[in-house]
C-alpha cells in the first residue's frame, strides 16, 4: 500500500460525511420505514412531461458480429451522443453503442461471449458484467482501464493516482471474454472505473444482459413482446435539459467525489424506464414477463401495480439476481434496491380492455411515487404461472461453511491502527470520513477477504444506513435477516442484498468458478466510489 493510494482517497472522501452519518443515525428508525431517503434528491430545472405520455422504449437487442462454434463476438462503441429523454429536449449521453439503456445482449448458458469495447469517450472506462461468473481478467476491475486515445501516450499516471501493480491497463479498446456458464437471469453491464462509476453510470453507461438454458426454456415462460425488460432509473435534468449531477469535477478526470449534500447518494426526481420519463406501454389482457433491474445509483423502490379501480394485481416473483427461484412467489409489493433484479410475471388477464395498471413506487413522493403505466389495449390469450419453477438450486448448509466473517458496512472516521498506519500520518479526524467497510476504505493493494477456492462460507453483514451489499462472481443464498428468517423476496439465488438500516444479514455461498482478484461493495453507486468497496482474492 502507497501513501499516495490512501491521501488521495481519504482527500477525495472529502468533509462533511460526519453531518449525514449523525443525522443518518439519528434518523434511523424514520429511514427504516422511508428507505427511499439514502441521499439527497436533486430538482430539476426543465419543464417535466405529464406521466405516461411517453411510450416505452424497448432497447435494441445487439446482433453479433460473428457467431462460430466458438462462441458469439459482439463490439461496443462507447460514445457520446445526445437524444431526446425529455420530450422537446435534447440531451448528451455517455452510451453504449449510441443508446441508453446500451442495446442488450442475448447469450445461451455456456456458450462464450465476448465483446470487443472501444472507449471513444473522453474518460477511461471500465466494463463490469453484474451478476456473470466472470475469470477475474474480463470482471471489470476498477484500476482495469481502457483509456481514450489521447490519453495513451502519459500511461504512466494512469491508475488514478492509485499505484496498483496489478492493473491491466488497455489503449482504446479491450475484448471481455464471458464465458455465462450460469444458470439463466438477467445481468446487466455497466462502467466500474474507480472513483468514477456513480457519474458514468448516471450519465447512461448502463445495459442489459440475458443469459438463456434449457431449464427456463422447458417452463414456456411468456416470451417475445410478453417478455419486456424494464431498466429502471432515476435521474435529474439542468435548465438546459442536460444531465444534472453533483460532481466535485464535472470532468470526472480530477477530484473525485459529489458535493457534500450528496455524500449519502445521488437521487434525481425523474424516473425512466428504459430511458423514458414514466413511460406507458400498451399490453394485452395475457400474462407478461416482466424483467425489472433497478439501476439507480442510490434511489430504493417498492413497487406495487394497480389497476384504475385501485384494485392491486399481483407480482409473482419467479426469478431473483441469479435465476429462477424453486416456485413462486407472489407479492402485493416488491423492494428493488439499486443492483437488483427480478423476473415477475404479471396477468393482465380479466381487466377490461382500456383497464390502466401503474406501476408505482410507495418509497417515492410526489412524482417519484410513479414508475410506469401499463395499458390494457386489446384481447390476449392467457397462460398459467407454473407451479414449480427450477429444482437445481444451490442448497449450502451453515454446518459446510470452512468461515464465518463479519462485515461492517458503515460510515464513519477511517478506524485505524498500526496496520494502516502509513495511510493516516496526515489524517484528520475532523475532516475526513468516508463509507467504509470494517472501518476501511478500498484500497486495490489490501486483500480484504481471502477465500480459499471451493470452500464455502457465511458472511454476517451489518449496515448502519441502507447499503445494497453486491459480491462479484458468485450468487448467495440469504439465511437471515435481521437475527430472524429472510423476507419473501429474499428466495432463491443473489448477488445483492439490501441492508436496511441497523439490520444484519447472513448470506451463505461458494467461492468456486474462477480463481482472482474480485470485489464486494456496496451498491450505492456514491458510497462505493466513496471506498465502500473491497478486495475479495480467490486463491
Ligand atoms: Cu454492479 Cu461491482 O457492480
Ligand atoms: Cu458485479
Ligand atoms: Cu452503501
Amino acid at each position: 500500500m502507497t501513501e499516495g493510494i490512501s491521501r488521495r482517497r481519504m482527500l477525495g472522501i472529502g468533509a462533511g460525511l460526519g453531518a449525514v452519518t449523525v443525522g443518518g443515525l439519528a434518523l434511523s428508525a424514520g429511514w427504516a420505514r422511508r428507505p427511499a431517503a439514502t441521499g439527497a434528491e436533486l430538482r430539476s430545472e426543465v419543464p417535466l412531461p405529464e406521466a405516461f405520455s411517453v411510450p416505452l422504449p424497448i432497447p435494441p437487442v445487439l446482433a453479433p458480429v460473428e457467431s462460430t462454434a466458438e462462441g458469439d463476438r459482439y463490439e461496443i462503441a462507447q460514445r457520446e451522443v445526445e437524444a431526446e429523454i425529455l420530450p422537446g429536449f435534447s440531451t448528451r449521453l455517455w452510451t453504449y453503442e449510441g443508446s441508453f439503456p446500451g442495446p442488450t445482449i442475448e447469450s445461451r448458458r455456456g456458450v462464450q461471449t465476448t465483446v470487443l469495447h472501444r472507449n471513444e469517450l473522453p474518460v477511461p472506462t471500465v466494463v463490469h458484467l453484474h451478476g456473470g461468473r466472470t475469470p477475474a481478467a474480463s470482471d471489470g476491475y476498477p484500476t482495469d482501464l481502457v483509456l481514450p486515445g489521447e490519453w495513451s501516450e502519459h500511461s504512466g499516471h494512469v491508475g488514478h493516482g492509485m499505484a496498483d501493480d496489478r492493473a491491466v491497463v488497455t489503449n482504446v479498446q479491450r475484448e471481455y471474454g464471458f464465458p455465462l456458464d450460469q444458470r439463466a437471469t438477467m445481468l446487466w453491464y455497466h462502467d466500474h472505473r474507480m472513483d468514477f462509476t456513480a457519474p458514468a453510470v448516471w450519465r447512461g453507461l448502463a445495459g442489459m444482459h440475458f443469459v438463456r438454458d434449457d431449464v427456463e426454456d422447458a417452463l414456456g415462460l411468456p416470451g417475445g413482446d410478453h417478455e419486456v425488460p424494464l431498466m429502471i432509473a432515476d435521474r435529474a435534468f439542468d435548465a438546459d435539459g442536460q444531465l444534472a449531477y453533483p460532481s466535485l469535477d464535472p470532468t470526472l478526470t480530477g477530484e473525485p467525489g459529489v458535493e457534500k449534500p450528496y455524500l449519502a447518494g445521488v437521487l434525481g426526481d425523474v424516473v425512466l424506464v428504459n430511458g423514458a420519463p414514466w413511460p406507458a406501454h400498451e399490453v394485452d389482457t395475457g400474462l407478461y414477463r416482466l424483467r425489472v433491474l433497478n439501476a439507480s445509483n442510490a434511489r430504493h423502490y417498492e413497487l406495487e401495480a394497480v389497476t384504475d379501480g385501485g384494485e392491486i394485481l399481483p407480482l409473482v416473483q419467479i426469478g431473483a439476481d441469479q435465476g429462477l427461484l424453486a416456485a413462486p412467489v407472489r407479492h402485493d409489493r416488491l423492494p428493488i434496491a439499486p443492483a437488483e433484479r427480478y423476473d415477475l410475471l404479471v396477468d393482465f388477464g380479466g381487466l377490461p380492455i382500456g383497464s390502466r395498471v401503474r406501476l408505482s413506487n410507495r418509497l417515492g413522493t410526489g412524482r417519484t411515487a410513479d414508475v410506469m403505466r401499463f395499458d390494457v389495449v386489446r384481447e390476449g390469450t392467457s397462460a398459467a404461472v407454473p407451479e414449480t419453477l427450477a429444482d437445481d438450486l444451490p442448497e449450502w448448509d451453515r454446518s459446510e461453511a470452512a468461515v464465518v466473517r463479519d462485515l461492517a458496512f458503515r460510515a464513519g472516521r477511517l478506524d485505524w491502527d498500526g496496520s494502516v498506519g502509513a495511510m493516516i500520518r496526515d489524517f484528520d479526524p475532523d475532516k475526513h470520513h468516508g463509507w467504509l467497510i470494517d472501518g476501511l476504505p478500498f484500497d486495490p493493494g489490501r486483500a480484504d477477504v481471502t477465500a480459499r477456492f471451493g470452500d464455502v462460507e457465511v458472511w454476517r453483514l451489518i449496515a448502519d444506513v441502507h447499503h445494497p451489499v453486491h459480491v462479484h462472481l458468485v450468487g448467495f443464498r440469504i439465511l437471515s435477516r435481521g437475527g430472524g428468517e429472510p423476507l419473501p423476496h429474499d428466495a432463491g439465488l443473489k448477488d445483492t442484498v439490501s441492508l436496511r438500516p441497523g439490520e444484519s444479514a447472513e448470506i451463505i455461498t461458494r467461492f468456486d468458478g474462477y480463481r482472482g482478484r474480485y470485489l464486494f461493495h456496496c451498491h450505492n453507486a456514491e458510497h462505493e466510489d466513496m471506498g465502500m468497496m473491497a478486495n475479495l482474492e480467490i486463491v
